[in-house]
């Protein structure tokens, strides 16, 4: 439980400039005033995150959306309409005011309004817009519970809201709209089928890490600090190679298990909500557990599996 002090504390200290780290229904964000360029500047400085990686602002109710952007496409609307609030950016022109910084100098922002009430009530006690990327060095695994924060950025570590792990597990999905079509940057919490519901079919925007158009999508992301493959078949360990094991359930499991020193399975049932839920912090673990190389298993691609399978070939990326 968050106190009504730690609530106001961290609220002045995002009007004073400063950073907080907090938790919303997908990861924990490291958020600053998105409307005050040096306080974003010590989110990139924080996280060593390239300047070219627009950030996501986050907002505490839908209708301070207006604020933000210029102009409000009706099948975003229809969207946020829908998904608000929840685990859903928003990719749209955005109204001078906000820093260039912000935006990685794109004519675009991107905004989302958390359902966690403890990020709620953050950004409505601060009275501004939070810009917060995850809370985790630029390129490594996204913190799903107030410790992973603590332990990526120890003595460094900001002011951080415990409101216990997050629900959802991987982040928001992230979309915009181009020439009448709804562009899918990120898979994530809410799933294509449910949008695809909404909108009709959805574009999917280049992986090219030079696209402008996707910026801070790099293929390398997400990582554990040892190698991950993904791989559906049996696997032999190199001569003295410790090998982890990143299962989906149990019950997909054909092989013994003895080859591996460490294992983690995402689900017991075969849920791909709770599979999503423990995905970050199960490769926390493996990492932790001194494995030479992980193997991850391929989850189902669809639901919430498109988001997972996207986070575990980033982590694979080499
Ligand atoms: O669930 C989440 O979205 C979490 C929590 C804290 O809200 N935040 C998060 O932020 O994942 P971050 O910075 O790790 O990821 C932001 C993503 C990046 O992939 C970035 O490229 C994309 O949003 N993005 C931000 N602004 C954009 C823009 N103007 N156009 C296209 N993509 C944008
Ligand atoms: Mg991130």
């Amino acid at each position: 439980m968050i106190t009504d002090q730690e609530f106001s504390d961290a609220a002045q200290r995002i009007v004073d400039g400063g950073l907080v780290a907090f938790p919303t229904e997908t990861v924990y964000g490291l958020g600053a005033n998105a409307l005050d360029v040096d306080a974003v500047s010590k989110v990139f400085e924080l996280k060593g995150r390239p300047t070219f990686d627009p950030l996501i602002v986050h907002v505490a109710s839908p209708k301070d959306l207006d604020d933000l952007i210029s102009d409000f496409p009706r099948p975003i609307e229809h969207l946020v309409n829908e998904f608000w609030p929840g685990p859903l950016s928003v990719v749209l022109p955005k109204r001078r005011g906000i820093p260039d910084l912000v935006t990685s100098g794109l004519p675009s922002v991107a905004v989302r309004c958390p359902s966690h009430p403890d990020a709620a009530r953050l950004i409505r006690n601060a009275g501004v817009p939070i810009a917060a990327p995850s809370a985790n060095r630029f390129g490594c695994i996204s913190p799903t519970t107030a410790d992973h924060v603590r332990e990526q950025f120890r003595e460094a570590a900001p002011m951080i809201l415990d409101g216990g792990p997050c629900q959802v597990g991987v982040e928001s999905t992230v979309v915009g709209f181009q020439d009448d079509d709804v562009i899918l940057y990120r898979p994530g919490g809410v799933t294509i089928e449910a949008i695809e519901e909404v909108v009709g079919s959805v574009r999917h925007a280049g992986t090219d890490d030079s696209s402008p158009s996707s910026p801070g999508q790099l293929t390398k992301h997400y990582a554990p600090s040892v190698t991950l493959e993904i791989a559906s078949g049996r696997i032999h360990a190199g001569i003295g190679e410790r090998l982890g094991l990143l299962g989906f359930s149990p019950s997909e499991e054909a092989q013994s298990g003895e080859e591996y020193c460490h294992i983690e399975f995402l689900t017991e049932s075969g849920s791909l909500r709770e599979a999503a839920a423990n995905l970050f912090a199960a490769m926390r673990r493996l990492d932790a557990a001194g494995v030479d190389r992980i193997i991850a298993r391929p989850v189902p691609e669809v639901g919430l599996g498109v988001a997972i399978m996207d986070r575990l070939r980033r982590a694979s990326a080499s």
